[in-house]
């Protein structure tokens, strides 16, 4: 009879232990993750980002594309990015569509798991910035809290910030994917400009109006404001 009592206490432990683990942010889980982060140690390697830009024969940092769904982001960076190839830029485009089918494909549109989204964004470019890519990325962004969150971890310095001001309705009126019009629908929640708040940059870099200015001229206007940005010192 105690055998069978001690086997169920056992069983119930284990049940009990797993659930908790599984809850993650638990108060065990983050000791555990601190202790862990204190048994590392990073490796201080020979090369840097300072010889890489020298190599490449320019510097590097982030371009973060913030705007609504079918702004224009992607178009422009794709743009934007043959421009710096035919100027032998190295670079590298992070898309918020691209990231979600593979790095990121676990995580869905609530507020929580955008920040976990932006968060993995900007250590990826952090570590392409190293690598000595000019990297543009182009992620929706929606919140100033976002924004801000990925301009710490990148450096403010490295960070260059591109609002895509297109309107919710020349956006929807596009509707290139066909997304507004599942998400009207109520197919799809937590949609930015439906459901979903998208807040205005307070303080862009530079700011595109595509409604105003055509997308040739605005990658015109982004490459003149890098050119500077660009010169090794
Ligand atoms: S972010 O808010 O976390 O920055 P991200 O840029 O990665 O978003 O992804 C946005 C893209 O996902 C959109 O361009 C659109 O194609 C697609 N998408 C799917 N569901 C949603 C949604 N609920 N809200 C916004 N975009 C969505």
């Amino acid at each position: 009879m105690e055998i069978v009592m001690d086997m169920c206490l056992y069983y119930l432990h284990k049940i009990f232990s797993v659930k908790s683990a599984a809850k993650s942010d638990g108060f065990f889980c983050l000791k555990f993750r601190k202790d862990n982060m204190s048994n590392i140690q990073t490796f201080n390697f020979s090369l840097g980002r300072k010889e890489r830009n020298k190599l490449n024969n320019h510097t590097s940092f982030v371009v973060w594309f913030t705007g609504l769904s079918g702004s224009g982001k992607s178009t422009l960076a794709n743009m934007l990015e043959k421009l710096l190839y035919e100027a032998k830029v190295n670079t590298f485009i992070l898309d918020g569509d691209n990231l979600r089918k593979g790095l990121n494909k676990e995580l869905n549109f609530s507020n929580k798991e955008r920040e976990e989204n932006l968060r993995v964004a900007a250590e990826v470019a952090k570590i392409l910035v190293n690598s000595g890519s000019v990297v543009l990325a182009s992620f929706i962004s929606p919140k100033q809290t976002n924004r801000d969150m990925v301009k710490e971890i990148i450096g403010k310095d490295d960070f260059i910030e591109v609002f895509v001001n297109t309107s919710l309705e020349t956006c929807e009126k596009r509707d290139v994917k066909g997304l507004y019009k599942k998400a009207r629908a109520g197919e799809i929640k937590n949609f930015t400009g439906i459901d979903s708040p998208y807040e205005k940059p307070l303080n862009p870099d530079i700011e595109i109006n595509t409604e105003r200015e055509n997308l040739e001229e605005a990658a015109q206007r982004i490459l003149k404001l890098l050119q500077k940005k660009l010169e090794l010192k």
